[in-house]
């Protein structure tokens, strides 16, 4: 394969020797014209003279060029002994606005290597080439007594004189060494065939004189290939019977493909996902959607993308016909095929990636986005998000990029927004309601360079799964006390009651129980101080304790306990008294605060073995069931129904009085059992009496 670069003219007009043909290229919107120039003068090539004279001005002109292809065998062309070919073309292009400009193009390409037998299918014309030493075909007295016969469709034979054959459109020259015929397609003498299951057209013509010359020219155009929906199928049957003689041998020496007439190296062939199998009898082609050297075109179908992929393809198969002998004949086979699939919808997908950051966004994944679309605009629920300014909005867009050119966009939406939608649903299956919040999102991508537009519209939901830690966002622990601050979700109506020991939050509670409440827009804070009711305490000692506060949550429908939440925070111990479900009362005092002072660890219960559990330098700290140092039950009856115990801490002088009070409805076992629970903490209160000496048991 020779490839020359001849001549390459100023401007718009390219020209370039290649394999077998010159090669023009011109840029011009509007379709130039062609002049052939030789000794007689200048010929104008249209459609018919072009076909009967080796010339093509390609129809396949996806990149906005037009492309000419002369033969080296074309009729005005020079030939010096099938070794130097020279060309002289005028190519005449418009300014659109009737004027014309001429511009020439030369070249003088050297021969090539010829093939015994050469069969090419262009465009336009069949042209096959043979080895001969047939002289003077060209007087007038050869072309009368020169017969050409074409074996037709029904078997039959008819014969004519070249004279004649040209009146039907063939061609028929004799060079140095080789006699060149050519047809142009639709002939009334081409035999259609099945030949594996492809129909193939075949010219079959004998040049008779003295000696006989069978030439065979085939046409597969029938067969336009098919798409698997990945890639364009081209299948060739290997052997056709046609250009193989009866008695001979036949070897295949290569097959190759090529891209608009020029062919590719097996390396080039590779990188591109060409294939070439052989399968049986036949020579399988596939070329991958997308591959290089050909087109997509792509376009917007009722908001739908499709897109075509084209590409023109050469094939070429050596082989050689080997016979008993020992002669043989080469033949080089090429065909030239526009391959196209049908149009392809590439629709976009999205996938909810739930939610990502602990929560606090969502991840969206749109796929599937054709490597000449961008993602132009998105509009979340009904506002238009500036593709320009995403971060600051704190949305976060990540195009990935794919081996195939296609891309995918990860996107990151805050559930923060301010135009977030809420949507509660509730189950069927459980009692539990779904707490979701959605974007709406209509997606605008548009084809570049034509800028077409379509659009992908979805509606993602995430479930929270963890509903309190959303609702009651933050909890927070201060020296005071514990407080909860409760995000309101916008545009929603809020199902959810708070609720503290089964009491609803009302303004109330509140008053009553001294929380504190505040309220704006955004957001509740509810602010619970220490030792207020509703608290729950442990490891206590001097220095330190643990409070734990609740909030409940139901549905304010059903009325049903849906989650809670609870936070514990250390406060720093002093005089409290705390009254534990489990009937466990634990005393801090400050007995050296009182007059005249007492040594801390001096002091004792009723029962006087029954000793602080710890003491410093100014308190004690006394722990103790309800049941046990001298401690007295009693039910009170008042109007509260409380029931209360009481112990009494003796010291000389001093009588101090500590009571826990536990709603009677809140506990379980009666002291008669002496086990002594309750479902929630009781309150406790600490008297101190003037002294009463007599008092000592
Ligand atoms: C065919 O012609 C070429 C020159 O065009 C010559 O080199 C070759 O030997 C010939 N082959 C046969 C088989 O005649
Ligand atoms: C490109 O590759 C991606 C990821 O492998 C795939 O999802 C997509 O369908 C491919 N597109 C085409 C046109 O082959
Ligand atoms: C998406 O946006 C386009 C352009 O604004 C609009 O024509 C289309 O109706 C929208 N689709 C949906 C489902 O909202
Ligand atoms: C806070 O707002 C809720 C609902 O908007 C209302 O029911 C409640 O009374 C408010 N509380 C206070 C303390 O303003
Ligand atoms: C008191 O309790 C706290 C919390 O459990 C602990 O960190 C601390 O060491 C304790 N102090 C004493 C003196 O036991």
């Amino acid at each position: 394969i020779y490839h020359f670069r001849c001549f390459v003219s100023a401007g718009f007009v390219q020209s370039e020797c290649r394999d077998r043909y010159l090669w023009i290229h011109v840029a011009s919107g509007q379709m130039p014209r062609f002049e052939a120039v030789d000794g007689n003068g200048i010929h104008s090539i249209g459609e018919q003279l072009a076909s009967r004279c080796g010339y093509t001005i390609s129809t396949f002109k996806m990149d906005g060029y037009t492309t000419f292809r002369a033969s080296y065998y074309s009729c005005f062309t020079q030939n010096q002994n099938d070794e130097v070919f020279t060309f002289n073309f005028n190519v005449l292009v418009s300014d659109g606005g009737g004027r014309w400009t001429s511009q020439s193009v030369s070249a003088v390409c050297p021969g090539l290597t010829w093939t015994h037998r050469e069969v090419i299918c262009e465009e336009d014309y069949m042209e096959v080439r043979t080895n001969s030493t047939i002289e003077n075909l060209g007087t007038e007295t050869a072309s009368l007594t020169w017969q050409l016969m074409f074996r037709q469709r029904d078997g039959q034979v008819s014969s004519m004189s070249v004279t004649e054959a040209q009146r039907w459109g063939y061609s028929l020259t004799t060079t140095a060494q080789r006699v060149v015929l050519r047809s142009p397609y639709k002939q009334p003498h081409a035999e259609i065939t099945m030949v594996d299951g492809v129909s193939v057209k075949v010219v079959q013509a004998s040049l008779f004189f003295k000696q006989k010359l069978v030439m065979v020219m085939i046409d597969m155009s029938m067969d336009t290939g098919s798409f698997d929906g990945n890639r364009l199928l081209w299948d060739i049957p290997r052997v056709l019977p046609p250009l193989v003689r009866e008695g001979a041998r036949f070897e295949s020496r290569s097959v190759s493909l090529g891209v608009e007439s020029m062919l590719l190296d097996e390396p080039t062939m590779t990188s591109r996902g060409f294939n070439i199998v052989q399968q049986g009898g036949m020579i399988q082609i596939s070329v991958p959607f997308g591959a290089k050297g050909g087109y997509r075109k792509s376009l917007v179908v009722n908001n739908m993308y499709k897109e075509t992929y084209t590409i023109f393809l050469l094939y070429e198969h050596i082989f050689s016909l080997l016979y008993e002998d020992g002669s043989s004949i080469e033949t080089r086979h090429r065909m030239l095929r526009v391959l196209d699939t049908p149009l392809v919808c590439r629709p976009p997908f999205s996938l909810n990636r739930k939610t990502v950051s602990g929560g606090k966004e969502f991840s969206v994944y749109l796929g599937n986005i054709p490597s000449d679309v961008i993602l132009e605009d998105i509009w979340i629920n009904g506002k238009r998000l500036p593709m320009s300014d995403t971060s600051q909005q704190g949305f976060s867009i990540s195009p990935v990029v794919h081996t195939n050119g296609s891309r995918s966009y990860e996107l990151q939406l805050p559930f923060e927004d301010e135009n977030v939608h809420w949507v509660v649903s509730r189950s069927r299956f459980t009692s539990f309601g779904h707490f979701s919040r959605a974007h709406d999102l209509n997606f605008t991508l548009t084809i570049l360079p034509q800028r077409n537009s379509y659009y992908y519209h979805t509606f993602i939901t995430a479930r929270v799964f963890n509903r309190c830690k959303y609702i009651f966002l933050l909890s927070t622990c201060s020296d005071e006390g514990i407080s909860f601050s409760v995000a309101k979700p916008p545009h929603s109506h809020i199902i959810w009651e708070v609720g503290i020991d089964n009491e609803p939050l009302t303004p109330q509670l509140v008053a009553q129980r001294g929380y504190r409440l505040y309220n704006n827009s955004h957001r509740s804070t509810l602010e619970v101080p220490v030792f207020s009711v509703g608290y729950t305490y442990e490891e206590i000692n001097l220095s330190n304790f643990y409070a734990t506060f609740k909030l409940l949550l139901r549905d304010s429908k059903t009325l049903e306990i849906q989650t809670s939440t609870s936070k514990r925070c250390l406060f720093r111990t002093e005089d409290m008294i705390v009254c534990s479900p489990d009937g466990t009362m634990t005393v801090v005092t400050t007995p050296s605060s009182t007059w005249p002072t007492v040594q801390p660890e001096k002091t004792t219960l009723l029962d006087p073995t029954c000793k602080p559990k710890e003491t410093d330098g100014a308190r004690a700290l006394f722990e103790f069931k309800l049941d046990s140092c001298g401690t007295r039950a009693m039910v009170k009856l008042s109007s509260h129904k409380d029931w209360s115990t009481d112990q009494l801490i003796y010291r000389k002088r001093i009588l101090v009085t500590v009571r826990c009070f536990y709603p009677l409805s809140a506990v379980n076992r009666l002291s008669v059992e002496r086990i002594f629970k309750s479902v929630i903490p009781g309150f406790g209160s600490v008297k101190v009496f003037e002294s009463h000496t007599g008092q000592s048991s």
